[in-house]
């Protein structure tokens, strides 16, 4: 069982960036599960399909990545769904308090775990990635380079799963997502101090994109076939090939 998030449950002088370390890493379940709507349907469901697209196109290279793996919840649920079925996965996180969390937790020999940034990875001929709650935490910049790589490497049938908090165009509807966004939070038992501590941690770090930017940089990187599959609330969920 995973322990209760209290990261930001007292005040604190000063506020520090972000970071996915050791303290994040220990209660990281309960910290996702209580701020991401969606996340316990996203997951399960991004292994069921990305499973079902390896398993019917053989022709593929039997390979995954999970990039920005956490605690490898994807990669398991993606290792449960493959049944038998032999593929290579790669568990990839530049966290390394993540990561030896992770290999703990999952021993599967299919699963090979690499403590690397993702954006440079050299990544081998692939079926399948999945890419749920990470993109948002690179520098904007360097996320078409990412896009570009991965199309590359899923060529030309391959599936990209895309997770990510969304912005709205609209003033009116962003404020009224982000509104019940911290309900959510609130109904989940986090005080007001910890959602506010933890936006001012998050600021410079996780930055958002409207669903219209993600739409534009697939096309841009290669992609063309791109379906939202999943939305609950401001976080949203692609399905993308080449
Ligand atoms: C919100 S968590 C992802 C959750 C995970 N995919 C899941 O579904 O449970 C974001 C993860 O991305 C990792 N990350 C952020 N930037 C990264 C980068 N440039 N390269 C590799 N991992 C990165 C962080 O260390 C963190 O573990």
């Amino acid at each position: 069982m995973s322990q209760r998030d209290q990261v930001y449950r007292e005040p604190k002088n000063q506020i520090v960036d972000f970071a996915f370390d050791d303290s994040v890493a220990d209660v990281f379940p309960d910290m996702i599960r209580r701020s991401v709507p969606g996340y316990e349907t996203v997951i399960p469901v991004s292994g069921l399909l990305a499973a079902r697209h390896l398993k019917r196109n053989p022709e593929l290279a039997p390979r995954a990545y999970d990039l920005g793996c956490s605690l490898g919840a994807t990669t398991m649920a993606l290792i449960r769904a493959l049944d038998n079925e032999a593929c290579e996965v790669f568990a990839v996180d530049s966290s390394e308090a993540m990561i030896q969390r992770a290999a703990e937790r999952i021993t599967d020999p299919r699963v090979h775990f690499l403590c690397r940034d993702v954006r440079g990875l050299d990544f081998k001929p692939a079926g399948a990635v999945l890419l749920n709650y990470v993109l948002q935490f690179l520098a904007p910049d360097d996320r078409l380079a990412l896009m570009r790589q991965i199309c590359r490497a899923l060529a030309p049938g391959g599936l990209l799963i895309v997770s990510e908090k969304v912005r709205f165009d609209d003033p009116e509807d962003d404020a009224f997502y982000d509104a019940v966004h911290l309900d959510y939070k609130r109904a989940n038992g986090y005080s007001d101090l910890e959602i506010s501590q933890k936006r001012s941690a998050l600021e410079n770090v996780m930055i958002i994109d409207t669903e219209a930017v993600h739409r534009d940089r697939f096309r841009e990187a290669g992609f063309t076939r791109i379906r939202k599959w999943y939305q609950c609330l401001n976080w949203a969920s692609f399905l993308v090939s080449p």
